[in-house]
């Protein structure tokens, strides 16, 4: 992130140790939202429980992108690509886990939004959009 002619704001090992810390965040919060959905929990009706992941996640994707400019990475690396491809499916399917009407599709959304942002941390630890051994 660089602000005030040149000088940083904050280093890229601080702004990659918060983008890990906002990554542990929006997965702890979705898992327990997604545990008070299939429960048909009242506390997930509260305003904060439904506030709170948009802020976390705005600012994930905010200082991933402050990421890519910092280390001066391709938008069109493969890694990067599949990192996002994996990001539209944690949402689509964190939304299913939410809204679905049946107790079986939100078990599906739920388990297949875990699936997705277990991919999205392998492809992110590995920076392969391939991240399983080959052999
Ligand atoms: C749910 C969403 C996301 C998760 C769980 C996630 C997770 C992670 C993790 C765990 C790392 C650290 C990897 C390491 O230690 O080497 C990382 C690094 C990074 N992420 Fe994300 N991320 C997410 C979204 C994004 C988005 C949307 C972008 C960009 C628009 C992004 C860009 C980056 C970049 C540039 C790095 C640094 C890679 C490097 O050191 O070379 N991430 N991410």
């Amino acid at each position: 992130m660089r602000l005030l002619r040149g000088r940083k704001l904050i280093g890229v090992d601080a702004l990659k140790n918060l983008h890990i810390l906002l990554a542990y965040m929006t997965v702890l919060g979705f898992v327990i939202r997604g545990l008070w959905s299939l429960l048909d929990s009242p506390l997930r009706q509260r305003k904060w429980v439904k506030i709170a992941p948009h802020v976390i996640d705005t600012m994930l994707l905010a200082v991933g992108v402050a990421l890519v400019i910092d280390l001066g990475i391709s938008p069109f690396s493969g890694w990067l690509s599949a990192k996002l491809l994996g990001l539209i499916a944690y949402i689509g399917f964190g939304v299913l886990a939410m809204r679905a009407q049946s107790s079986r599709l939100k078990l599906i959304g739920f388990t297949a939004a875990l699936v997705s942002v277990g991919y999205i941390f392998a492809v992110a630890f590995t920076r392969s959009p391939w991240p399983l051994p080959t052999t």
